[in-house]
């Protein structure tokens, strides 16, 4: 974002790479640094130099995962941008709440979620029934959310390996699990655990000790989501 006139460079040449079928798209930030924010700029060089739709994560680079996202500077990339030219804004998603809010707030055309959606995959159905004006469904019961994190880890077994594999398993481990209640002490544990079956192991009897506990105190399924800035400040790249 320091040199717009390379990065058109890239975008033509991509543009000019592929069929013209395909739509060639950008994604950058709200800029470099707080002092050099030139999204709005930013974004209409992309589409002088071909780009067919942008995406804006509301940071900065040196920002990281830092602070928050700015939903003021999707909403002057939206106003800087040709109308026809759809905007994606993104940054801070994790709910259907802020999905309605950064759409009301920047007139951006649809939402990117990333981090948001990681052990939340029901986000998206939730999502499509709000905005096609049906109720909410509101999030999943206890049974189902351990139903996917199993396929999740099984998916994570026959796809990774090594270290990295434990890993995963880990942090699906937390995620699955957010929101919930003793959800902080399973992660502590599961961060100890030496193997992906004693992973496993850990969050299958969590899962058992909460559907119990639901059922002896007659609780409601669960809570809504925690705070994700808190639990995934650095975690990811980009
Ligand atoms: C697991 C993960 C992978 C990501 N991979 C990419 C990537 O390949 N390219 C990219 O531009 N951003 C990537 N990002 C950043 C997100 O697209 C997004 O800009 C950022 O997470 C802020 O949005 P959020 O608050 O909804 O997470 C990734 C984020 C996560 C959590």
């Amino acid at each position: 974002m320091r040199e717009p006139a390379i990065a058109q460079e890239l975008v033509r040449a991509v543009v000019a790479a592929v069929p013209p079928s395909v739509p060639v798209t950008v994604k950058h930030r709200a800029g470099w640094t707080q002092d050099h924010r030139n999204a709005p700029e930013f974004a209409c060089a992309m589409v002088e130099a071909g780009a067919k739709m942008i995406t804006v994560h509301g940071r900065t680079r040196t920002q990281g995962f830092s602070g928050k996202s700015d939903p003021d500077i999707i909403r002057q990339v939206r106003d800087a941008l040709p109308a026809h030219i759809p905007l994606v804004g993104n940054g801070d998603v994790i709910d259907v709440a802020g999905y309605v809010r950064l759409r009301e707030q920047t007139g951006c055309d649809a939402v990117m979620i990333g981090r948001g959606a990681l052990g939340n995959p029901w986000l998206f159905a939730r999502l499509r029934e709000v905005t096609a004006g049906r109720p909410d469904p509101g999030p999943p019961g206890l049974v189902e959310r351990l139903a996917v994190f199993r396929r999740h880890v099984d998916l994570i077994e026959a796809l990774k390996r090594g270290p990295r594999m434990l890993h995963e398993v880990r942090k699906s481990c937390a995620w699955y699990a957010r929101g919930l209640y003793g959800c902080n002490a399973l992660r502590l544990r599961v961060w100890d655990a030496p193997d992906v079956a004693a992973a496993r192991a850990l969050v299958e009897d969590y899962f058992a000790q909460l559907i119990e506990r639901q059922r002896r105190l007659g609780l409601a399924p669960e809570s809504e989501r925690g705070d994700m800035d808190r639990e995934f400040a650095g975690d990811e790249a980009a």
